[in-house]
């Protein structure tokens, strides 16, 4: 815990037995949080905090988020900021070093990424045993987990060069690896990288040259892609980083802490919610059917519910949001696909829910998700892209919450504590006695 955090206030804490007094710290930005660490030791008690709704897991120094204002700052730079003037690989540097880079130190540190683009050549090999029709997320918690055994020289947490060699091979090898899992599960080869391509530019090629013919990367298209990866790059203690960490606690190695955000990452409600806002789009299928879904996702009833809205921290609305609507417009104007039917039911649902009382009440926007479904349909690639190219862009992100925290003097495996609520301690009962 730094200096700056403690505050010489307390608050207390009445229980039955007795009372508890607890050092209240507070941050640069941010509510106060109260520290309990000791309450156990002191007071007998835990605290009961499912999903995390008021537990702060970590200080942290990388990102703050102000979900009531709509605020999103990585080491202080507003998103909006960043994401007009910057370009993923700064971003990389400044969430990993704190500050943004001289020229010397990004040329540097592009180069170092560049030069480890490639992949091991036996782990092509290791892509061949998955099924064909495998999802490539699957194909991504696989194979991140197995850099592990591909790069066992940079696996030792306790060594700052290893780790720092890791970090660059995560960063450097995650598109390489996001496209191979897109052409392996359409049947084509895998495109290798190409060093005097930018980051998104190359990610394209690799997603969408093939032997036969080599792929024009359109500047703006990159451009728009550069922006996704920037404003998905990193996200406080969201629950793939919270994973990450967690995992990481333990000792683990960086591979496998970033294959377990992966596999996080996966779900519905988290990153896997780009690739449902999408299917729910061509479900819905034309603008007449949306007043169904829209009244489907009100009843409480139905499970269903409109994939691509709400968040938990953004209250008002999401910064990335905000970014990403602008963003969708000027690629689907420039690709002149204003018509496709996909997207005119996303423009038309987000019409209504923005005007509807339910969604006005709940404060459910359009979240990040929405927009960068609709961008990643329009630039050509299958829905089952969309989640593994926020792994890609989230990877920077994890490396760096990762990496903080394994400098963290205080840093302890994670451990949280629970409310029993099973049998209370009773006798074994032999088979013949069971009712
Ligand atoms: N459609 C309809 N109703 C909703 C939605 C939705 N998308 N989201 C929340 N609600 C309702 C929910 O039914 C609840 O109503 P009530 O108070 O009457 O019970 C209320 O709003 C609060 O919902 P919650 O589930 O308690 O809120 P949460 O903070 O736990 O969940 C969320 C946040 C993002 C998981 C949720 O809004 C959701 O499931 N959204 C759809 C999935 C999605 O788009 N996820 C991407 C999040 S952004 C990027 C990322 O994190 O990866």
């Amino acid at each position: 815990m730094s200096e700056e955090t403690h505050k010489a206030e307390t608050a207390r804490l009445d229980l039955p037995e007795k009372a508890v007094e607890l050092p209240v710290l507070h941050g640069t930005m941010g509510p106060d949080v109260v520290d309990i660490r000791r309450l156990y030791a002191d007071g007998g008690v835990f605290t009961f905090d499912p999903g995390f709704t008021s537990t702060a897991s970590c200080e942290s120094k990388i990102t703050f988020i102000d979900g009531d204002r709509g605020i999103l700052l990585y080491r202080g730079y507003p998103i909006e900021q960043l994401a007009e003037k910057s370009h993923h690989l700064e971003v990389a540097y400044l969430l990993l070093y704190g500050d943004l880079p001289t020229a010397a130190e990004l040329e540097d540190f592009e180069e170092r990424i560049t030069r480890h683009t490639m992949v091991h050549e036996q782990m092509h090999y290791f892509y061949r045993g998955f099924r064909r029709d495998a999802h490539p997320m699957a194909i991504m918690v696989g194979v991140v987990g197995a850099m592990s055994a591909f790069y066992q020289d940079s696996t030792d947490i306790n060594d700052p060069e290893q780790r720092e060699i890791a970090s660059f091979r995560m960063i450097a090898k995650i598109p390489t690896i996001a496209a191979m899992a897109y052409k392996y599960s359409i049947g084509q080869p895998f495109i290798y990288p190409r060093n005097d391509l930018d980051y998104a530019s190359n990610f394209l090629r690799m997603c969408f040259a093939v032997p036969a013919e080599d792929y024009e990367v359109d500047p703006i298209i990159a451009r728009a892609l550069d922006r996704i990866f920037l404003l998905h790059a990193d996200h406080e203690q969201n629950a793939s980083t919270s994973t990450v960490r967690l995992a990481g606690s333990s000792g683990a190695n960086p591979f496998a802490c970033i294959a377990a955000g992966i596999a996080c990452l996966w779900g519905p409600a988290h990153g896997g919610a780009n690739e449902a806002a999408l299917n729910m789009l061509r479900e819905i299928g034309t603008v007449d059917r949306i007043p169904e879904y829209i009244r489907r996702a009100k009843d409480k009833s139905d499970p269903f519910r409109l994939m691509g809205f709400g968040h938990r921290v953004y209250k008002n609305f999401d910064p990335r949001a905000k970014v990403l609507k602008k963003s969708a417009d000027e690629v689907l104007g420039l690709l002149g696909i204003e018509n496709n039917p996909t997207l005119q039911v996303a423009k038309e649902l987000e019409r209504i829910a923005l005007e509807d009382d339910y969604f006005i009440e709940k404060k459910l926007y359009p979240n990040v998700d929405f927009y960068s479904g609709i961008i990643l349909e329009a630039l050509g690639f299958p829905t089952s892209m969309f989640t593994p190219i926020f792994a890609l862009s989230r990877t920077v992100g994890w490396i760096a919450q990762w990496k903080e925290m394994i400098s963290d003097p205080t840093q302890k495996i994670g451990r949280p504590r629970q409310l029993y609520t099973g049998p209370t301690p009773r006798d074994y009962v032999d088979i013949e006695y069971r009712s």
